[in-house]
């Protein structure tokens, strides 16, 4: 192999979830370059199966930044979700609680599609199945990323690094030990998650807190169904036939009045770990960390995948402060102003799975709490707002003197 190809740009880029994308979209609304790095084929990252719910502040970041024109085309908007417990639904009305906000069932993969689709249009650069990715001199004024892709080495200079490459990715582990620390919890318990050819049992969520363990209800459109069910973390898929999962998942959403879920072919499944997990800062010298790369949520909130969204919102202003006025505060500011969002953001997801789920050292004591507490939102409306706020999401937040500007126009 000869010597590696040089290129340059201004902010490097690693990974093409929802995070990387999205910075590379808004940034080149800033008119600010960037090069994307993706270990995965296109193909993969178009087609994973992970979130399907937009809080509002998502839906109205893509629908500015120029990339909702099909979510707002295919995406299902819900004005509610129900709540089930002890064999009965309580509807929240999310609309009527926040004043008009809503939440938007759209997959998570059709929103890397459109971003993926649009940066190309733009002339993006994504390199997709890159190999060996390793920062160089993160901590000097020119970092350097090099990498492998189609036989050949490359070397990216640039002025920073965006670590967006989720939990697994090298970007978190690219800080010197001690300069970062995480704060993490593990759950007794793993999501069971199908996806079914059938239509949604109702045309809302539903969140079941059942004695057996916790099930969720969702859908992807209006025919087919994404349903999870609570199971043991070292759960092994081989033991649960598709017959096995619908008989759990039936008596899981069993009400007094006999409701029944839809059953029909299970085109997916699949087992997601839980965990809760914070690295603070998510800054070291000129690399920054966004979404799953510097935290991670259970997804009893469906949060994740909006709490990447807003890093990236607040990361893509401070990077234009930068390039505009060659000013640094907001970028050192960055990792607290996100972290602020962060942890209320895990206290929501934590207090949901803790509401829902059964935990294996819990008792019987701790079953009748969970649905003394259920009970004080369905009958509290200061108890149902609290959770519909979060759950529609807290507004974007940005410093003081960020808040005040608005998106320059896209003929950028
Ligand atoms: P990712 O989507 O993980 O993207 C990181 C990218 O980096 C990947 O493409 C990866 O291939 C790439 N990468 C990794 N290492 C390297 C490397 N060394 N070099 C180059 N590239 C690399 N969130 C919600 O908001 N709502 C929900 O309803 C919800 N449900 C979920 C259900 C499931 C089953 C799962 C698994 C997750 C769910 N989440 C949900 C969480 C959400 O999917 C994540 O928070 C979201 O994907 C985070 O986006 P990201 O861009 O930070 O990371
Ligand atoms: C999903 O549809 O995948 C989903 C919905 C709500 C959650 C988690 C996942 O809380």
């Amino acid at each position: 192999m000869g010597m590696a190809k040089d290129l340059s740009t201004h902010v490097g880029i690693i990974g093409a979830g929802p995070a990387g994308l999205l910075l590379s979209h808004l940034l080149h609304l800033h008119g600010i370059q960037s090069i994307l790095i993706e270990a995965q084929t296109r193909e993969h990252c178009e087609t994973r199966v992970r979130a399907g719910v937009l809080e509002q502040g998502t839906v109205d970041l893509l629908n500015e930044a120029g990339a909702g024109e099909r979510m707002r085309r295919e995406g299902l908007i819900h004005h509610g979700i129900e709540l089930r417990f002890n064999r009965r639904g309580h509807r929240l009305d999310l609309h009527q609680l926040t004043n008009g906000r809503a939440i938007t069932v759209y997959a998570q993969h059709e929103v890397v599609k459109d971003l993926v689709a649009l940066r190309f249009d733009a002339g993006g650069r994504i390199v997709f199945q890159a190999g060996q990715v390793q920062f160089h001199d993160i901590a000097s004024s020119s970092p350097r990323i090099t990498f492998q892709h189609g036989g050949e080495a490359y070397e990216i200079s640039c002025d920073f690094i965006a670590g967006c490459d989720g939990f697994h990715g090298i970007s978190r582990n690219s800080i010197p030990g001690g300069a970062v620390r995480f704060y993490e919890k593990a759950y007794p318990f793993a999501w069971l998650g199908i996806l079914a050819e059938v239509p949604p049992a109702s045309n809302e969520l539903i969140y079941s807190n059942h004695e057996r363990g916790f099930a969720l209800s969702s859908m992807r459109t209006p025919t087919i169904s994404r349903l999870y069910l609570q199971c043991d973390p070292h759960e092994d898929l081989a033991v649960w036939s598709d017959s096995r999962i619908w008989e759990e998942l039936h008596r899981r959403f069993e009400t007094v009045d006999s409701f029944r879920l839809n059953q029909g072919p299970i085109l997916q499944k699949g087992i997601t770990s839980m965990r809760s997990f914070v690295a603070d800062p998510m800054q070291y010298s000129r690399l920054f960390l966004a979404g799953d790369a510097a935290h991670i949520v259970p997804p009893t909130g469906a949060k994740g995948l909006n709490l990447a969204a807003a890093d990236v919102y607040v990361l893509a202003r401070a990077f234009d402060s930068w390039y505009r006025s060659g000013n640094s505060a907001l970028l050192d500011r960055y990792s607290e102003t996100c972290l602020r969002r962060v942890w209320r953001v895990q206290h929501f997801s934590w207090w949901m799975t803790s509401m829902f789920h059964r935990f294996p050292e819990g008792d019987e004591f701790d079953h009748r709490r969970q649905l003394a507490e259920l009970g004080n939102i369905a009958s509290s409306r200061a108890a149902a707002t609290y959770l519909a706020e979060n759950y529609t999401g807290l507004p974007f937040d940005l410093p003081e003197e960020l808040a005040q500007t608005s998106w320059p126009t896209h003929s950028l």
